[in-house]
């Protein structure tokens, strides 16, 4: 049987309310009309299991939950969703896009939590065997933008819901910049991987540049 090549890894990482959803989705559609085969996932959230953990993680129901506690729950899910989808979609070869992956949990719980680099680091070479995308898409924008659209939009999806994903948006503006800075610390040292792209822009322009970017790095890169 012929050697398959392997699929290219692609995350998309910010700010909660940064427009990454809907960014994933322009590039699955428009890397599906090259021909490419595409699936998507997210963390928390990618599987079934993962589904589960993501209602514990981002309801504002779930209280108390030790900035520790939050970090092993994460990379459960990271665990189970490189097992079940990640690792076995790339050697199909096919492409994998990610709504958050490591760099979320080194952001939020390494810089907002106050947990550091190094321990969020060390679980990822354990628990993720070390797993590195081929190109992270790090979207960056005003940081007070970003978290009145991201309430904006969690207090709509939880009305007449039982539930919401409210949890992390509770967070105050100190919090968010531990955040921010922690994100920009991780793209200054992984340049090779880590592309910003500024998400002022209209959906539109920053689709192309994300593309442009997904061309220069990987596609041309590959051949
Ligand atoms: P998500 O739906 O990705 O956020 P948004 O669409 O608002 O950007 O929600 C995931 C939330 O979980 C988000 O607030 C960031 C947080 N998170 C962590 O704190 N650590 C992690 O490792 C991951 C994957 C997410």
């Amino acid at each position: 049987m012929p050697h398959k090549e392997r699929g290219k890894f692609i995350t998309f990482e910010g700010l909660d309310g940064v427009g990454k959803s809907t960014q994933l989705e322009k590039l699955a559609v428009h890397l599906r009309k090259q021909g490419l085969k595409v699936i998507k996932t997210r963390e928390p959230g990618g599987t079934l299991l993962g589904e589960q953990l993501r209602t514990v993680l981002l309801s504002s129901r779930t209280s108390g939950l030790s900035p520790l506690a939050e970090l092993a729950l994460m990379f459960a899910d990271r665990a189970q969703d490189i097992d079940e989808k990640i690792l076995p979609a790339l050697a199909r070869g096919q492409w994998v896009l990610c709504d958050r992956f490591t760099d979320s949990s080194e952001a939020y719980q390494g810089g907002g939590r106050g947990l550091g680099s190094d321990l969020v680091l060390q679980l990822h070479g354990t628990l993720c065997r070390n797993l590195q995308p081929d190109l992270t898409i790090l979207m960056v924008s005003d940081l007070g933008a970003n978290l009145a659209r991201a309430r904006r939009r969690n207090i709509e999806q939880a009305k007449g819901a039982d539930n919401d994903e409210n949890r992390f948006e509770r967070e105050n503006h100190a919090f968010y910049k531990r955040v921010l800075d922690a994100y920009l610390s991780i793209a200054e040292r992984e340049p090779q991987r880590v592309v910003q792209i500024d998400a002022r822009e209209p959906a539109g322009k920053v689709h192309k540049k994300i593309v442009e970017t997904v061309e220069e790095r990987l596609v041309r890169g590959s051949n």
